[in-house]
């Protein structure tokens, strides 16, 4: 795993979009997330599109996770989230943007379908990941199996709070999601987890520096062969290590990429 620790979000959100650029050289799948993580590298993605020629054409694109019981086209559905922020403002394809579906009456059988498509679809190249004021990712709560699949999970109060500001009430949060196992993620061929601020400081020190442990589902990174972490400096904050992090990022080998 690399810990890259930069001053600032943006200077991350830079790293992040270079290394999901890099994976669309070649037609392949990238998994993306939600979430206000993200967000700065997905800016950035679109800037290259328009001014660089970037193209994400020969994509097809897997988001983490949906809310269960949001009608179709609902403005905080995920589905609607990721063309608002990225998808609508790039070349790929629509139909290649592929989003659990938790709109219909049958949400099990959803999930399934979603674990499928993503095995049919062949691996994805990199996993864009944010984590949760709770060790979260994708939305494995704490307790998740390090080997689950797509499935139904219930949400924490903690996460729905922390989702109300989405909502025009935090009652509005629905209770359940269909999201990427933790066994699913780890599929992915490179995992990038990026996180700014303090609040979440202390979830990225357990994540890095914590147990291998379902009750930290972020600490799966710790298992994976090929995991970056993108972080501001406060983020970084708790983190033990954090100046040999700082150090190994500046003597870093020419050629050794992320
Ligand atoms: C939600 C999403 C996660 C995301 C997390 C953190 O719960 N399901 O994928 O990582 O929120 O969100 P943010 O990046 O806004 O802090």
């Amino acid at each position: 795993m690399e810990v890259v620790i930069l001053p600032t979000a943006e200077q991350g959100g830079k790293l992040v979009a270079d290394i999901i650029a890099s994976a669309l050289r070649t037609p392949g799948t990238i998994g993306l997330a939600t979430g206000s993580s993200p967000l700065l590298a997905y800016r950035e993605l679109i800037r290259r599109h328009r001014e660089e020629g970037l193209s994400f054409s020969g994509a097809q694109a897997f988001l983490l996770d949906e809310y269960v019981g949001l009608p179709f086209g609902h403005e905080q559905s995920y589905r609607q989230v990721i063309r608002r922020e990225l998808t609508d403002h790039v070349d790929i394809d629509p139909a290649a943007v592929h989003s659990p579906d938790g709109s219909g009456d049958d949400p099990l059988s959803a999930a399934e379908a979603y674990e499928k498509a993503l095995v049919a679809a062949g691996p994805v190249r990199v996993q864009v990941l944010g984590i949760g004021a709770n060790g979260h990712v994708g939305f494995n709560e704490p307790g998740s199996s390090l080997s689950s699949t797509t499935r139904i999970k219930t949400l924490t109060e903690q996460t729905r709070q922390d989702n109300a500001r989405f909502f025009s009430s935090a009652e509005e949060v629905p209770r359940h999601v269909i999201t990427q196992g933790l066994g699913t993620i780890r599929r992915a061929e490179h995992l990038v987890l990026t996180a700014v601020g303090e609040h979440k400081a202390a979830a990225v020190a357990a994540a890095v520096e914590g147990p291998l442990s379902a009750s930290c589902p972020a600490s799966i990174l710790q298992w994976h062969q090929h995991a970056t972490v993108v972080i501001d400096d406060a983020a970084a904050a708790q983190l033990h290590r954090a100046d040999y992090y700082r150090y190994t990022f500046e003597h870093k080998l020419t050629g050794q990429g992320f």
